[in-house]
């Protein structure tokens, strides 16, 4: 299997490094706008293959599009991640244009790839992907739900006091600061429902202290995370390479799906060879639901900035 990571950046080269380790890709490109930036990230990543026992070939290459021909999958990492106190749509007016080059550019060397987008806003950068070029809904994903789950996750292990593999959840809706959905009455820890562990005030500060993980990270490192969006990105791709019919929580275009038509938001899908197998349904609780609809309502005001 043949993967592109745009953008050699911290998310580009922790996706890049994600999927070399899990070593189910022959080959990784990773592509930078900047001079020598992809192939210096390429060349460090290579030097951790017997380190790390990876038989993964990565290359970097500058802006030359031709080199990433015919592949399977594309991850676009490029564009401006946000500062402390922005917010993610705060990046739109120069991340738009980024997202719309490369992904025409991509698909004029690899007509039949599958995309999943990263950079933010996501769920409007998926959107403008879907508007903008003719690829099949299927092959069209945004990459956000996988990781504010991660977060989720580590913060119900936090609250519960246990281990993170005993720990399972869910965060459906826009992948924005307010827009996300944690679904605290699926979450289970080792098949039991969470809340016969947890109280309300503490579940729901779970879901807060999740839905701000992203901006949390940023206050402290100054720039936006890339370890847990890398890593969210390599388990998309591992379950697309090896058709696993892997459920995630993904930004997909719905078509009346969860009461939505004309959107790209974060709803559970299975991932396998064709990309977005299945959108899934489940049933949400009321107030899930109206959470949903008020996600949604953000998605669209953001999707309106765009000029389509
Ligand atoms: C995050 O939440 C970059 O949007 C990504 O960390």
């Amino acid at each position: 299997m043949k993967v592109t990571v745009v953008g050699a950046g911290a998310v580009g080269a922790s996706c890049a490094e994600y999927i070399a380790i899990k070593n189910f890709a022959s080959e990784v490109v990773v592509l930078d706008i900047k001079e020598g930036f992809a192939e210096g990230k390429a060349m460090d990543l290579m030097q951790t293959a017997s380190l790390n026992g990876f038989d993964t070939k990565i290359t970097g290459i500058t802006n030359d599009y031709s080199k990433t021909a015919g592949s399977d999958v594309a991850i676009i990492t490029s564009g401006i991640p946000r500062k402390p106190g922005m917010t993610r749509e705060e990046l739109i007016g120069i991340n738009a244009g980024i997202v719309k080059t490369v992904s025409s550019n991509l698909i004029e060397h690899s007509p039949n790839v599958i995309l999943i987008v990263v950079s933010n806003p996501m769920d409007t950068m998926t959107y403008l992907v879907h508007k903008t070029t003719n690829l099949p809904k299927n092959r069209i994903i945004g990459m956000g739900g996988a990781l504010d789950s991660a977060r989720f996750k580590y913060r119900l292990a936090e609250a519960l006091e246990a281990p993170i593999s005993d720990v399972d959840g869910m965060v459906i809706g826009g992948h924005s600061d307010t827009g996300m959905v944690p679904l605290t009455a699926h979450a289970t820890r080792n098949s039991i429902k969470v809340s016969e562990f947890l109280s309300e005030e503490r579940l729901a500060q779970v879901s807060e202290d999740t839905k701000v993980g992203g901006a949390t990270l940023t206050k402290l490192l100054g720039t936006s995370a890339w370890y847990a969006p890398g890593a969210a990105v390599s388990s998309m791709v591992q379950a697309i390479a090896c058709d696993q019919k892997k459920m995630f929580p993904c930004s997909a275009f719905l078509e009346g799906e969860y009461g939505l038509d004309d959107i790209c938001i974060g709803v559970p899908v299975l991932l396998g060879k064709n990309g977005i197998e299945k959108i899934v349904k489940i049933e949400l609780a009321e107030a899930e639901k109206a959470k949903m609809q008020e996600s949604a309502e953000g998605v669209r005001k953001t999707n309106g900035l765009l000029a389509l």
